[in-house]
């Protein structure tokens, strides 16, 4: 049992076995065990799948993005719509993300102030601060709100990444600064690319700031798994063990594995539902392509014995005639079968670490998914 919610979020760890822990993380909406996988709704929703079927696999805790929201439909409108939660029909914990990573894809310029950025949708040009993205994400009302960060793309210099930590560094103890909502959580971002002495760095000075949770951000973002790794390691020794230590944006199962080993608690990432509209269904047996002419007359399901509702009521015969013809419920349910993979991923390694076996589940994971 957790204590009492006195703040925005309280965290205690449970089972813990090597680096790994199991914990619960209580919110003002609801409390939601860890390690936990989070699924993205970038627009507010998850693409090709609605609230109920999300919440149905067992998901507590969904992603919104801040820099997508606020273009479209403005974080006036939601605001005015009861927040996130009510205007997509999401009973549950809902996070967001700043748009640090989004503006930073999209080719931002950033100085000292905040960061300026090109509308995807019509060109128009914003600007966005480190208090803007805490004033954003108070309209948008999300649980848990991501601090505005820099993020680099690797491998870059060690000047260009030093530089976005330094930047990241000030605009986190602005956002504390800034922040006004009591009933919502913020977390800081480390930054610091492949560059250990710069992560341990980061790690030691977001620690540092207060924050309710700390993320691991500028990971997966072209470096190498073991690069990954070796930057998870310089910064989870400098992290506060009391809080909640979310990695940004990975989801292949074996860096979500490995990460988990090493103390991780949180994850998000848009490849699984992202794939899925691709015709990929993710398994326990490694990747699967639908649209391979050898499930033409196959009559099992995507994965025997998931719950999912495809593997409940459809053949691979049927998946692989949706996604070879261009049906949108094709995408739908190779949606709900790699959200549900992941669930699964996320409940078995909180398993393995109770029952102090998750070297032989990472091991079965490499054997699944390679290398
Ligand atoms: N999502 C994935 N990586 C990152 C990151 O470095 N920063 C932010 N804000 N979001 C992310
Ligand atoms: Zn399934």
């Amino acid at each position: 049992m957790v204590d009492d919610l006195k703040g925005a979020l309280s965290f205690s760890v449970g089972d813990t076995h090597n680096g790994s822990r199991r914990g619960t993380v209580k919110l003002n909406r609801g409390s939601f065990s860890t390690p936990i996988f989070m699924p993205v709704g970038t627009r507010g929703t998850i693409k090709a799948a609605i609230a109920n079927d999300i919440a149905a696999i067992g998901f507590e805790v969904i992603l919104g993005n801040t820099y997508h929201l606020m273009l479209r439909p403005g974080v006036e409108v939601i605001d005015a719509l009861g927040g996130l939660g009510r205007f997509s029909g999401w009973k549950r914990s809902m996070l967001t993300d700043s748009g640090g990573f989004q503006v930073m894809s999209l080719g931002a310029t950033f100085s000292d102030g905040g960061a300026t950025f090109r509308s995807i949708y019509d060109g128009s040009i914003h600007d966005v601060t480190p208090e803007k993205a805490v004033w954003l994400q108070e309209m948008i009302g999300a649980d848990i709100a991501m601090v505005l960060d820099v993020c680099t793309n690797l491998p870059a210099s060690r000047d260009e990444i030093k530089r976005a930590m330094d930047l990241t560094h000030s605009w986190a103890l602005r956002a504390r600064f800034a922040k006004h909502r009591q009933d919502q959580a913020q977390f800081g971002i480390v930054q610091g690319g492949s560059e250990v002495d710069l992560r341990s760095e980061s790690a030691k000075f977001i620690s540092d700031v207060g924050f309710e949770g700390i993320a691991l951000g500028g990971l997966a973002v072209g470096e190498s798994r073991d690069d990954m790794l070796r930057a998870i390691d310089a910064v989870v020794p400098h992290l506060p063990p009391d809080k909640p230590r979310y990695l940004m944006g990975v989801g292949d199962p074996i860096g979500v594995v490995e990460a988990i080993a090493r103390g991780i608690d949180m994850f998000d990432c848009v490849a699984p539902s992202r794939v899925a509209r691709h015709g990929v269904a993710m398994t326990f047996s490694g990747k699967m392509h639908m649209r391979n002419q050898k499930y033409v007359r196959d009559e099992s399901p995507i994965e025997p014995g998931c719950p999912c509702v495809a593997c409940a009521n459809f053949p691979r015969a049927l998946i692989r005639h949706l996604v070879s013809v261009g049906e949108p419920t094709g995408g739908s349910l190779l949606t709900l079968h790699n959200l549900t993979f992941m669930y699964r991923l996320i409940e078995g390694s909180r398993n393995a670490i109770s029952t102090k076996t998750l070297g032989e589940y990472i091991k079965s994971i490499y054997a699944a998914w390679g290398n």
